[in-house]
């Protein structure tokens, strides 16, 4: 197969066969050229090696791999954070967890811990965003976590990170605020099968029937982990904050609620210990 020789004619190659914006961002990438130069030059020259990464990533993205994955990299609250396989593409849906999280720390130190941690995206933002905030991230998974390391060393996040599942990475441990994105889609869900989703980790997606194991088993073991006051943020599907609400009343959380995010979806649900 010939190469594409200009901007024209990659875009025409990846035509039917991706989404033009997501065309023009990988032909963005591969050439080093502006969004600008793409769309207002098409008969600009395209250098050979440009024009065969470019080809490579259309073949790759058509085949349904995301396209974080092909560019190893997504952004994530203003910053870009390396992704692989092995971690959960940060969702721009999470940055409402950091905010919640970020309008929970006071001026002084806080304790904080992330579990689930995957990139790092969300304990590396807290970091970076409330350099007073002391913070601890967790997963199961040492792949994930060397991701994570990774990209704190990039970008230059000071995290402690501890392998093992939820709090049993931190045992005997108190903190003022847990925040986690755990796994929430029911197991059966077909969407597992289906998009982008079928490349990223199962481990990072599914947990049991109704999506809620996860989201049970931390809420029911924070309470021995948080200081008197402190506070328990999950995020959750788009349907699960009345189960989430639930969840955190039955495990003694009070000024418990949820938030909702920008498309106006319950998102994130909270509560306090007394
Ligand atoms: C939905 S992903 C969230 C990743 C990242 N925090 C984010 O928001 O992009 C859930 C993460 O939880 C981790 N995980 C799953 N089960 C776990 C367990 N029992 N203990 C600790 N981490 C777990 C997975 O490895 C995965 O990295």
């Amino acid at each position: 197969m010939s190469l594409p020789r200009t901007f024209g004619d990659a875009l025409a190659l990846a035509r039917g066969q991706v989404p033009a914006s997501e065309a023009r961002l990988l032909l963005r990438e591969a050439s080093g050229a502006s969004a600008a130069a793409i769309v207002g030059f098409p008969e600009r020259a395209l250098a050979p090696d440009a024009a065969a990464r470019f080809t490579a990533w259309i073949a790759r993205r058509a085949a349904g791999e995301p396209v974080a994955y092909i560019l190893g990299e997504r952004e994530f609250y203003g910053r870009r954070f390396a992704v692989s396989p092995d971690v959960l593409i940060p969702r721009p849906e999470t940055e409402l967890l950091v905010e919640q999280a970020l309008a929970r720390i006071p001026d002084g130190t806080a304790d904080v811990l992330d579990l689930g941690t995957g990139s790092g995206a969300i304990a590396i933002t807290l970091a970076l965003e409330a350099p007073q905030a002391r913070v601890t991230a967790v997963d199961i998974s040492p792949a994930a976590l060397a991701v994570a390391r990774s990209n704190a060393e990039q970008l230059g996040g000071q995290v402690r990170w501890r392998e093992g599942s939820w709090f049993s990475g931190v045992a005997g441990e108190r903190f003022d605020l847990v925040v986690s994105n755990p796994p929430y889609v029911a197991s059966e869900d077909p969407h597992l099968l289906a998009g982008d989703v079928r490349f990223e980790p199962r481990g990072a997606l599914a947990s049991g029937p109704e999506g809620l194991d996860d989201i049970r088993a931390i809420a029911g073991a924070a309470p021995d982990a948080l200081n008197a006051g402190g506070w328990l943020l999950l995020e959750h599907g788009y349907d699960q904050g009345d189960a989430a609400r639930a969840i955190l009343i039955s495990a003694g959380f009070v000024e418990v609620a949820t938030a909702q995010d920008l498309a106006g979806l319950d998102r994130v649900s909270f509560g306090r210990l007394p």
